[in-house]
């Protein structure tokens, strides 16, 4: 082939794969190559908060070092029925395997079963679904975090305390199991969890829900700590406790989860946070996990990604593990 040709043959190969992001690339020759990549179907619940856009470019990321897979990649728009759709556009399309985030636990149960049910590899990244009819489900323990949130506020407030807790989509299982842990790592102290509301994990609403609790208990000193499921909604009650709580802000804690490097690691360096705990993304493990389960390897049913905390104490070594 003449090099012409070969430049010719490249800017085809380009077209046809720019042409097509919704499709699996048509190529020939044995698959799992650059030039015949497998194909990964990858639905993410929505790309709303910081943390899932930093999902997404893990994932990426991690796809970039291989040519041997192509990624594509659907945006649900935090609609589990646009989610349930995606799964069911990748088995049309036949991809090789599918990673899914998904919004919620119930409505995603039955078309990643069915995905998994048809032979399609199926890895399920950060909240879970129910069953376990799925290849792989990778994501931090989300329980383990919450009790060491709780325990963590009960070291803080020496053992007593009013907290309001900003609770996550509670039909999503990080919501309940940050929940579940929480209340085991407060269990034998005097903390009480004297306000809480299901935030959906968004900024705006746990802003109306701290509101609401400030405006429940106006006393100044009646709210010690805020436990907030993510950094988003921590960061929500405390812009409120300061411009509406007349400066509470000031007095009461806030604690959150994700500790994204430019929003709950900044909040603590900031004085915002009193701690956070990371929540990794899973997006770097997820396509090496893949990598394995197309090469034909078996994949452990479950992994579980380690967590650090940050506190004002030790962010600017880099937080702390949590064993
Ligand atoms: C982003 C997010 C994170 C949270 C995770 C839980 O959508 O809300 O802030 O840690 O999802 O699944």
């Amino acid at each position: 082939m003449n090099r012409l040709s070969t430049i010719a043959g490249a800017a085809l190969v380009t077209l046809a794969l720019a042409g097509c992001a919704n499709k699996p690339a048509a190529t020939t020759g044995a698959k799992g190559t650059p030039r015949n990549p497998w194909v990964i179907g990858m639905s993410q619940c929505n790309l709303g908060e910081p943390w899932r856009v930093q999902m997404n470019a893990d994932v990426k990321a991690a796809a970039a070092q291989h040519p041997e897979v192509q990624v594509i990649y659907k945006d649900a728009q935090n609609q589990s029925t646009t989610q349930q759709a995606q799964v069911r556009e990748f088995m049309d399309q036949g991809v090789d395997l599918i990673i899914i985030s998904p919004k919620e636990a119930k409505p995603l149960t039955e078309p990643v079963r069915d995905a998994y049910q048809a032979g399609i590899p199926v890895i399920v990244l950060d909240r879970k679904v129910e069953g376990d009819d799925y290849t792989c489900f990778i994501g931090a323990d989300n329980v383990k975090i919450g009790r060491e949130a709780g325990r963590f506020l009960v070291k803080a407030l020496n053992g007593r305390g009013a907290i309001v807790e900003l609770q996550g989509l509670m039909t999503s299982t990080p919501g309940q199991e940050r929940h579940k842990g929480f209340v085991e790592g407060i269990k034998g102290s005097n903390l009480k969890i004297i306000f809480s509301a299901d935030c959906k994990w968004l900024e705006p609403d746990a802003q109306r829900e701290m509101n609401s609790a400030l405006a429940r208990f106006p006393q100044a000193n009646a709210i010690q700590a805020v436990y907030a499921h993510n950094d988003p909604s921590a960061h929500g009650a405390y812009i409120t406790a300061k411009l509406e709580g007349k400066g509470r802000g000031k007095t009461i804690k806030f604690i959150g989860i994700d500790a994204l490097p430019h929003e709950g690691v900044r909040y603590v360096r900031e004085g915002i946070l009193t701690a956070t705990f990371e929540y990794p993304t899973g997006g770097k493990e997820g396509i090496e996990t893949a990598l394995k389960i197309l090469q034909g390897e078996r994949a452990p049913k479950n992994i579980t990604l380690g967590t650090r905390i940050f506190t004002r104490d030790n962010v600017a070594q880099g937080g702390e593990p949590i064993g």
